[in-house]
């Protein structure tokens, strides 16, 4: 097991948005998260990389156990020492070229010298197909570019697991299949991913494992291809019929 989290809690003001979510992931899984627009999906997985406070909760993390109430500053950035985070608008800087941008986190947080975190980045940015671009700038990249410069930047720092929140869903229809790709290839090379999608196809030919949400709450936790087959709950079956 990578990792785990038991009776996570999550309130905005008064209003509950996660309510007793457990699961857990083992090495090398593709979870995708599925659920309508508005259940918590990405509360959670922002929860899961600390760019959101959980009020209560365990979380296991490869050896760490972390109590969510009392986590510490350093707790947390001990967790994401270990963790990416790609985002649906890619938040690369804009003033930086592709190479700067995947460097900069090498160079800054890990205090990799420049020649070695040069390196690095050129061998992330070949993993999703974008050396030719080491020296462009954002704005003259396609969304897909820009999505595939992102995961190079997550990629470079060698995380045990990536999170992806709907990374294809700020992107046009033509350009979310190069994306989608790479992060295939990531998966089939054994990459453990939790990926928030609306994309039920890369759900059911990627993923291993399915966490369907309703309301904040986990109904279904399952083996992929049982959850496509045979979901359990009514709502679970709409959503998957519902999807175009
Ligand atoms: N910072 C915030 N402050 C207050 N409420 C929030 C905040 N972020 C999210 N919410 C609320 O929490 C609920 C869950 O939001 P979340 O973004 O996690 O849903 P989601 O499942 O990712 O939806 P979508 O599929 O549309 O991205 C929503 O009701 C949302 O309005
Ligand atoms: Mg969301």
């Amino acid at each position: 097991m990578l990792l785990s989290v038991e009776h996570l809690h999550k309130s905005f003001g008064s209003s509950l948005i996660l309510s007793d979510i457990s699961f857990s992931v083992d090495s090398g899984d593709c979870v995708a998260i599925l659920g309508q627009s508005g259940t918590g999906k990405t509360t959670l997985l922002r929860c899961l990389n600390f760019l959101e406070r959980a009020d209560s909760g365990i979380y296991r993390f490869r050896d760490t156990l972390l109590d969510l109430e009392h986590v510490t500053r350093r707790q947390a950035d001990a967790v994401r020492m270990h963790t990416g985070f790609v985002f649906q608008e890619f938040n690369l800087f804009l003033n930086k070229t592709v190479l700067q941008n995947v460097t900069e986190g090498l160079i800054v947080a890990r205090r990799v010298p420049k020649d070695e975190a040069r390196k690095t980045a050129m061998e992330a940015l070949s993993r999703v197909g974008m050396t030719d671009k080491a020296d462009a700038f954002p704005l003259s990249l396609s969304g897909g570019q820009k999505q595939r410069a992102a995961i190079a930047r997550a990629l470079a720092l060698s995380p045990d697991v990536l999170f992806f929140d709907e990374p294809t869903s700020a992107l046009d229809p033509a350009l979310t299949g190069e994306v989608l790709s790479v992060m295939r290839t990531l998966a089939e090379g054994g990459m453990t991913m939790l990926v928030v999608t609306h994309e039920l196809g890369f759900a059911r030919d990627v993923s291993n494992h399915v966490l369907y949400m309703e309301q904040g709450r986990i109904l279904e936790d399952a083996d992929s291809h049982a959850f496509f087959t045979h979901p359990v709950t009514e709502g679970a079956a709409k959503f998957i019929d519902a999807a175009p």
